[in-house]
Formats: structure tokens, C-alpha cells, sequence
């Protein structure tokens, strides 16, 4: 009987968990579940007898993968899987696959939530602005990015984005602009919502280049990874442009500077709150499963990585 380990630093909700062992069960699957534990030892040791490997934003590193003699199989529950290390998985015959647009509206709710909490001032009683009829641009086009264009559209804002991995028909068959230069995007928007992988190619990308570019009182929106933002960039352009402000799903490392510089000019959630809904968790947590289930059965390999 194939065992399945379900790792995750921060758990899924309850609902999810329950769902996820009837999809495992049913199919005659063993299970075991490691929720919010401290150090990769544990991981190490929870992995010794499972042959398949179910994991959320937990690092996966070679040392990891090289203690795990029956893994078969990793799948990130989730879009981004940089914390993965492919190399040491593909050199260990290990397939690796996410589970794209299980958690993408969860995201995207969330970007907006941000965006007005901002714009009012984050409810502090005192006029704010809304979001109509301002622009929006969002750098990267995948699950996520489309779901934020279609609530922002609701909201009534002017939406647009750049993506050059994505046909611009079918970006423009959602009402939504398409600049085909990143520059002249972050210089026409008041808003800009990032939506690109971390990858060797985009950390710390978005530097003082682009972002000088932007409005002096435009608003940089960051559901994505902290590591594409060029740090010390960033506090240049909240000293040069006074009403600049920076909201992010996880905080910056530099986050003491720009509190205590800058006030009312940023948000950042205390944990990355994007995917931490129930329905994200069930839809990302079942994907999962039931990609195992086809991989180990079927020897199916949609959403594979490396
Ligand atoms: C993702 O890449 O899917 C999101 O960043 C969510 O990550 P999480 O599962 O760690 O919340």
C-alpha cells in the first residue's frame, strides 16, 4: 500500500484535511500527516517510508530529498514551487508537479481586499479614495492575474497587463488591455499587482528601473513572492515618490526601515495569507491527491515541472 505524507508547516483547514483523507482512503492509500513542525529533521524522518509527498510553501531541499529512499512523487500544493529543489529531485528520479489554479481566486480576493484596506486608509476613519475608474496593471498573466482582472473589472478599474508568455488575444477576450512594453505599464497605472514566479530571471527584478517609472502616489501590490522586489530599490522609491505605498502577502525583509519611515504607506500580512482559504485548501489539497493517485495507478504526469 502506497503511504502518502502530507507535510505542511502551516495546515491546511480542518475541511480540507477531512477531504483529503477520504480522496486517499478511498483509493486505498495510506497516509500520514505533519502539520506545523519545526525543522527539517522531522520532515526527514516522516518521510523515511513514504513513497509520495504532499507540501505547501515547505522547503524542500536536496539534503530533504536525499533522505527520502521511497519518494516517487512531490506535488506543491499550489502554483509557486520555488521552494522545491528540482535538481536534486529530477537527479533522484523524483517527478515533481504543482497544482495550477486551485488557489488562484483565493489570491486574487485577497489582492483586492489589500488594495482597498489601503485606499481607505486602512479603516482608520478618515476619507480614503476608491478604486473605480483607477488603472490597473498587472505584470503576468497566468491564474491568478486573470482572476484579479475580472474582480477588479468588477470594482469598475481600468485594467490591463503584461505578459509576454501570453497570447494577447486571449488577454484582450477578457476586456483587458495589453502593453506590450512592462515599462510604459508601470508608468501609466496607479496600480500595479505582480504576478511573476520567482525564478533565477525575476528576483529582485522589480528594481529601481521599473519602479521609478511608476505615479508618485501609485500603489505596488505583491501577492507573489517577496524575492522579486529589489529591496533597497524599494526604500528609494518610498524616499523619492512621497505618496507611494507598497502592500504585500508577506512582509519585506527590510519591513522595521519601512515601518518606522514610512506609516499609513504599507500593509503586509504577518503569515502569507493568499491561499488560506477553505475552498483554496480543499481545491489545492484534492489536485494533489488525486495527482498522486494518477501518477502511482496511471503513470499520469500532467502538471509535472522538471
Ligand atoms: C502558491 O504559490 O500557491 C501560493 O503562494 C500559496 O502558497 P501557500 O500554499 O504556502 O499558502
Amino acid at each position: 500500500m502506497a503511504k502518502v505524507l502530507i507535510a505542511t508547516v502551516k495546515p491546511f483547514a480542518a475541511e480540507a484535511v477531512e477531504q483529503i483523507k477520504n480522496v486517499l482512503e478511498s483509493a486505498g492509500y495510506e497516509y500520514e500527516f505533519l502539520e506545523k513542525y519545526d525543522g527539517e529533521e522531522k520532515l526527514k524522518e516522516a518521510l523515511r517510508d513514504a513513497d509520495a509527498l504532499i507540501v505547501r510553501s515547505d522547503k524542500i531541499t536536496p539534503s530533504v530529498i536525499n533522505a527520502a529512499d521511497n519518494l516517487k512523487i512531490i506535488v506543491r500544493a499550489g502554483a509557486g514551487y520555488d521552494n522545491i529543489d528540482l535538481d536534486a529531485a529530477t537527479k533522484k528520479g523524483i517527478v515533481v508537479m504543482n497544482t495550477p489554479g486551485q488557489n488562484s481566486n483565493a489570491v486574487a480576493e485577497l489582492v483586492l481586499g489589500m488594495m482597498v484596506y489601503q485606499a481607505r486608509n486602512h479603516f482608520n476613519g478618515t476619507s480614503g479614495r476608491e478604486l473605480k475608474g483607477k488603472k490597473l496593471g498587472i505584470h503576468a498573466y497566468g491564474n491568478v492575474g486573470k482572476n484579479v482582472a475580472r474582480i477588479a473589472k468588477g470594482f469598475g478599474m481600468i485594467v490591463g497587463a503584461f505578459d509576454p508568455f501570453v497570447e494577447k488575444a486571449s488577454i484582450e477576450a477578457d476586456g483587458v488591455k495589453v502593453y506590450e512594453n512592462v515599462e510604459d505599464m508601470y508608468s501609466d497605472c496607479d496600480y500595479v499587482s505582480l504576478h511573476i514566479p520567482a525564478t533565477k530571471q525575476t528576483i529582485k527584478s522589480i528594481n529601481y528601473d521599473l519602479l521609478s517609472k511608476m505615479k508618485d502616489d501609485a500603489t505596488l501590490v505583491n501577492s507573489a513572492r517577496k524575492e522579486v522586489i529589489n529591496e533597497d530599490d524599494l526604500l528609494k522609491i518610498f524616499e523619492e515618490k512621497k505618496g507611494f505605498k507598497y502592500i504585500s502577502d508577506i512582509a519585506p525583509d527590510n519591513k522595521e526601515v519601512i515601518a518606522e519611515k514610512f506609516e499609513g504607506r504599507y500593509f503586509f500580512t504577518p503569515k502569507k495569507m493568499g491561499a488560506q482559504t477553505a475552498e483554496a485548501n480543499i481545491n489545492a489539497g484534492i489536485a494533489a491527491a488525486k495527482q498522486i493517485i494518477n501518477f502511482i495507478e496511471k503513470g499520469e504526469t500532467k502538471f509535472k515541472v522538471n
